[in-house]
């Protein structure tokens, strides 16, 4: 009997848990991107071929709250002081917050670069030129649905 008190609140976050959705990163640009999650620690790089996505599940990390994936165009772009895409997200309960910005310059400047949600009613990030405006467009979503980026767009 006590026993199953204990277990059933688990029960229940294990379904919660996996009702979550995707961060997917899609490269539509000509060459390869590289990607790395970033939490509490950095993830290993990913190569993003041309034409392919990145997808992980929506994560999140005690320590650092929020992950950061951060793209560039170079193979080892985090560690040369390439200009850096960042797509970053924070897990909070049933929702999904989630921001792009650029350090060390824009890495996609002059192609489109879009944060879309695949729920409706939530908003999208779009940058026209691949430059950022500068500041936080922080946006919210439900955490069901899958919340996308692409670069080199085709536009807004
Ligand atoms: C990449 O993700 C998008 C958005 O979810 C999907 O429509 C597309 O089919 C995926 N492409 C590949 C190559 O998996």
């Amino acid at each position: 009997m006590h026993l199953l008190k204990t277990l059933t609140p688990l029960a229940l976050l294990a379904t919660t848990a996996s009702a979550v959705g995707n961060a997917i990163v899609t490269n539509n640009c000509k060459d390869p991107i590289y990607l790395w999650s970033v939490g509490s620690s950095v993830f290993p790089k990913h190569t993003i071929p041309s034409g392919a996505n990145y997808t992980e599940p929506f994560r999140h990390d005690d320590t650092s709250g929020g992950i950061a994936l951060k793209i560039t165009r170079t193979d080892n772009g985090l560690y040369d002081g390439s200009a850096q895409l960042t797509y970053s997200y924070s897990l909070d309960g049933e929702q999904v917050w989630y921001d792009l910005s650029s350090v060390f310059g824009d890495a996609f400047a002059g192609d489109a670069v879009v944060v879309k949600p695949e729920s409706e009613g939530c908003g999208s990030i779009c940058w026209a030129e691949g430059s950022t405006p500068g500041g936080s467009q922080v946006k919210v979503c439900d955490a069901e649905g899958d919340v996308g980026l692409v670069v080199c767009a085709e536009g807004c």
